[in-house]
């Protein structure tokens, strides 16, 4: 879209283009550099699964490969009016000045009072604002860990938490999982063997496996890790997204566990990812040194973006929005379930979650994930394969499958492709 702008003083105003970042996506053939110094990079950048997944990418592929929420669904019009409010005259010269390392207090109050609604009792100090979740997992990685030291994690786990883990020098260590999460007693003895400096868990709605820890384990696991008296780094940002079952309080609830647990939490998976707006909530006492942390990775969160959120969060209706969300995640989640048995071959499993956003499958013996999907992309259709998504020993014939981002039509037709894919012989 091309825009005139009217500035004083110029004849005519500015031309200005407005576009979308993907518009201006221009690959460029990698140049030749000095080798970098630093050994925690070496060999970053060089991974098959970065390739495959730049393949998925095309367009006239049907992507079930990366996590994107479906951007018809975001709260387009009340975003835009949180905006226009957090750039009004009055108050636009503050919103886009520098602001606390911890984040804007009015919406740590905000997102303190949501957090306690939903049982997690939060004061507004004990939270700090990050850049999205992801920026929240590397403050993890830089409070609590050291090179050397051991995190443990689940077996799979969030692909993208093992990559700041390892960044500064950590060890990650997984820990067996079954149905309903990860195994307290193989916690417990892991914690043991390993003496970790944390745990780190996604207990609810698990990417990658969409899998849910339950009531019971929940309990059992807070008890492990207060006896041990090892943090927990719970990461939850797909706790809202429940198309079905019971609200389950969050482990970081639980009594025991103050004062050693860091939860995690974000807008991405709720409003949008684009925002990058995410929330630590951390014990009272370590709040100066991730102030501290968080200033020497951005000095604090963008201003108008978190002034934008406060005057969303009061203005527009974010549990309305959440409801809509839901009510159409859970019929496209039903959609991709009811079509797993004609698509995928015989002897598959897979999950089937009570919420978030991705189906984990497991194909039969003979069969490799990472080979399906190469011909799969062949009938223009992709998913990701779940090897890079275990901290250490692979099982390649798991795969995940995202059901949230197109509409239901599209997912027919995506499963219709892949199991012509599978039909052509896959192993
Ligand atoms: C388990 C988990 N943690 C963290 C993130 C990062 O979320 P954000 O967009 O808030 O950085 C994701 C995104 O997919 C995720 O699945």
């Amino acid at each position: 879209m091309t825009r005139r702008y009217p500035i004083a003083g110029i004849a005519g105003g500015v031309t200005v283009r407005c576009m979308s970042g993907r518009d201006d996506d221009r690959a460029r053939p990698p140049g030749a550099s000095t080798p970098l110094p630093a050994a925690r990079v070496r060999g970053l950048g060089a991974s098959t699964l970065v390739d495959l997944l730049a393949l998925t990418a095309r367009p006239e592929i049907l992507s079930f490969a990366v996590g994107l929420p479906d951007p018809r669904i975001f709260d387009v019009a009340q975003l835009r009016a949180a905006y226009a409010c957090a750039l009004a005259d009055d108050v636009a010269g503050a919103n886009l000045q520098y602001s606390a390392a911890e984040g804007m207090w009015p919406l740590r109050e905000a997102l303190a009072a949501r957090l306690t609604a939903r049982g997690l009792a939060t004061e507004p100090d004990e939270l700090l604002i990050t850049t999205g979740s992801q920026q929240g997992l590397t403050l993890v990685a830089l409070m609590l860990l050291d090179p050397g030291s051991t995190i443990l994690v689940e077996d799979p786990t969030y692909l993208s938490a093992l990559e700041p883990f390892r960044l500064v020098g950590a060890r990650t260590v997984p820990v067996a999982t079954d149905e309903d999460g990860v195994i307290p007693q193989a916690l417990d003895a892991a914690i043991e063997a390993h003496a970790p400096a944390a745990v780190y868990l996604v207990p609810t709605f698990a990417n990658p496996t969409g899998r849910t820890l339950t009531g019971p384990r929940r309990r059992e696991v807070a008890d492990i890790v207060a006896r041990r008296g090892v943090w927990l780094v719970e990461d939850d940002p797909y706790a809202e997204l429940r198309y079905s079952g019971q609200h389950l309080l969050p482990i970081s609830a639980a009594s025991q566990v103050q004062g050693q647990t860091m939860y995690l939490g974000t807008f991405s998976k709720i409003g949008c990812p684009g925002l990058r707006l995410g929330w630590m909530r951390v014990p009272r006492a370590v709040m100066p040194a991730l102030s501290s942390v968080k200033q020497a990775a951005d000095m604090h969160t963008s201003s108008i973006d978190q002034a934008a959120v406060l005057a969303y969060l009061r203005d527009a209706d974010l549990d309305a929005h959440i409801e809509t969300v839901r009510g159409v995640y859970a019929q496209r989640r039903d959609v991709m379930l009811a079509a797993m048995p004609d698509t995928l071959p015989e002897g598959s499993t897979w999950t089937s979650p009570d919420g978030g956003m991705f189906l984990w499958a497991r194909l039969p013996p003979g069969y490799d994930a990472t080979t399906a999907l190469r011909v799969a992309l062949q009938e223009r259709v992709a998913f990701v394969p779940g090897a890079p998504f275990y901290a250490d020993a692979t099982d390649p014939r798991t795969l995940r499958m995202c059901f949230v981002t197109y509409e239901p039509s599209v997912i027919a037709e995506g499963m219709a492709r892949l199991a012509r894919a599978f039909r052509a012989r896959l192993t």
